[in-house]
């Protein structure tokens, strides 16, 4: 039995772990906390298996009955609370992205290794089949080789939560890029590298904060995190939209990234393209893929359920701590993705290219 305390109960807490976590046999959530009680209350109505609600999370890192939190709050939190829960003892499951920025990524990842516990992050996809399918193809050989990853994720009107803690540069550490890109990045380099990774060579971005910049004046049809929004008194400095350009040791990347753009509606493009010398494959985000092969312009649909990756990532970050074995959503195996995040912003602040090993 696992015993554990959920930090932060908002979306991805009531969306996707709690469901998840609730379905897993042997783990007791002992605590849900939010610094806004009514938000782990309500989140104890839905989920029945919530013990215990509180407001500061301290009360659960002093319990030595919890085993290890899933913090689940806005990005430029992830940090404090996950150094006082690796201090106290605890595993940590820490959403994504790890933190607002790749130093202070590292330094997470350096008391992990420090207190010997288990730090993973919620790069959800890794557990997606269609990623794992596709790793698996790649690794045998079915592409041959892969020279050129084309990826967008463009949509019309999307920009969540606007003056709130998504579009405040030192709360989330950034716009579109480091909110989709992301995953869209991740599972990239994952597909190409696996668990040996990938390495960077360099990389070029602009970033562009436009659709918004006059809050009051944006007009959308539907937005997501309205519950955060603050039109009138907040921030939005960060990218809505961003177009950059990856060299790496194993294949190039280039992206367009979009929470919001003055395009119709209907072309919303959110797909990876991975080309390679033997055949290629288009993969629709959070979705299947297909696979072109040149030989007898065949295209292969695969057939399959998508089991809940949320599932898959809870119960593997469980695992992981009884073996001791890293997977791969260990922060080790994530730490190249943070880099390249934070190489790209800094691209797009100079207008330059970056070497990311200088
Ligand atoms: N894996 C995914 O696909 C995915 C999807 C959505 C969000 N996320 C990530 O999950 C995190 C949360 O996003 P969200 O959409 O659920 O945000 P949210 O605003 O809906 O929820 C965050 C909650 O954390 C609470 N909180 C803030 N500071 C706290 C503290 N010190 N102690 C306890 N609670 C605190 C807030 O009151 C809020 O209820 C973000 O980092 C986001 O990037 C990941």
């Amino acid at each position: 039995m696992k015993t554990i305390a959920i930090i932060g109960c908002g979306r991805i807490a009531n969306g996707a772990h709690l469901p998840a976590l609730s379905k897993l046999d042997d783990v007791r959530i002992k605590y849900a906390c939010d610094i806004l009680l009514h938000k782990a209350e309500a989140a104890k109505e839905k989920f029945p298996k919530i013990e215990n609600v509180i407001e500061d999370y301290h009360v659960a890192l002093a319990d030595p009955e919890v085993e290890a939190v899933f913090v689940l709050t806005p990005n430029y939190m992830h940090y404090v609370i996950t150094m006082d829960s690796l201090r106290a003892g605890k595993n940590v499951f820490c959403e994504k992205p790890i933190t607002v920025n790749y130093a202070l990524s590292c330094e997470m990842k350096e008391e992990a290794d420090k207190q010997g516990k288990m730090l993973n992050i919620g790069v959800c996809n890794r557990y997606h089949q269609s990623v794992e399918l596709l790793e698996q193809l790649n690794r045998e050989g079915r592409f041959g080789n892969i020279y050129h990853v084309v990826c967008s994720f463009r949509a019309h009107r999307s920009i969540p939560g606007l003056g709130g803690a998504f579009t405040t540069k030192s709360q989330s550490g950034g716009g579109v890029l480091i909110d989709w890109g992301v995953h869209y990045l991740d599972l990239i380099l994952y597909i190409l590298g696996g668990l040996d990774g990938v390495k960077l060579e360099n990389v070029t971005a602009d970033a562009y904060c436009e659709m918004a910049k006059d809050m009051k004046a944006y007009k959308y049809k539907s937005m997501w995190a309205e519950d955060t929004k603050d039109v009138e008194n907040g921030t939005n400095d960060v990218d809505d939209f961003i177009s950059g350009y990856v060299r790496t040791n194993k294949a190039s990347i280039s992206f367009n990234g979009a929470w919001a753009e003055n395009i119709n509606p209907e072309t919303k493009e959110t797909y990876i393209d991975f080309l390679g010398d033997k055949a290629g494959a288009r993969l629709m985000y959070g979705g299947k893929f297909e696979i072109y092969d040149g030989e007898t312009l065949e295209t292969i649909k695969p057939e399959y359920d998508i089991p809940n990756m949320y599932l898959k990532e809870d119960a593997a970050f469980f695992e992981s701590i009884d073996s001791g074995v890293k997977n791969r959503n260990n922060i080790d195996n994530i730490l190249e993705s943070m880099k390249l995040l934070d190489r790209l912003y800094e691209s797009a602040k100079i207008s330059r290219e970056i070497d990311c090993n200088a």
